[in-house]
């Protein structure tokens, strides 16, 4: 399969989506506002934030929300996503993230930015060079 190249205009509206997103986040607790815009193959974008809960544990991070919001709109098919946060340093999606990401595309382009304009690129792989597969 060709590799995926993330054009400049696409990014940008990612950055936007996610941008937008982020200024939902629910977060109470932490503070921590994320927004996450996911791209789907066929073009579609799934941007969503992270939702905290009284039970912390609960707490559903802005990229799993992307996926979850995704796969219910019938797509699977990954090729880049963008994490926004108020970092110094853009943050990579935690541990979790990682994992359910990599469910549905190990390749995938993963940009973390920050609000002054500050984006570093990765590929999930990696991010996450052995992501649990059920012993695959
Ligand atoms: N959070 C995310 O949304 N994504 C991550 O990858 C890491 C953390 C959220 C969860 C919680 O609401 C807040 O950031 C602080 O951990």
């Amino acid at each position: 399969m060709k590799a995926f190249s993330l054009d400049q205009q696409t990014l940008e509206t990612l950055l936007e989506r996610a941008r937008q997103a982020r200024a939902h986040a629910y977060a109470p607790y932490s503070k921590y506002c994320v927004g996450a815009a996911l791209l789907c193959e066929g073009g579609e974008i799934f941007a969503a934030c992270n939702v905290e809960n009284a039970s912390f544990g609960l707490t559903i991070c802005a990229e799993r929300n992307a996926v979850a919001m995704a796969v219910a709109h019938g797509n699977t098919r990954f090729l880049a996503v963008v994490i926004i946060t108020d970092d110094e340093k853009p943050a990579t999606p935690c541990g979790a993230c990682r994992q359910v990401l990599g469910e549905f595309a190990r390749d995938l382009t993963v940009v973390v930015a920050n609000l002054t304009g500050q984006i570093i690129r990765y590929k999930l792989a990696d991010l996450i060079p052995y992501p649990f597969s059920g012993g695959a």
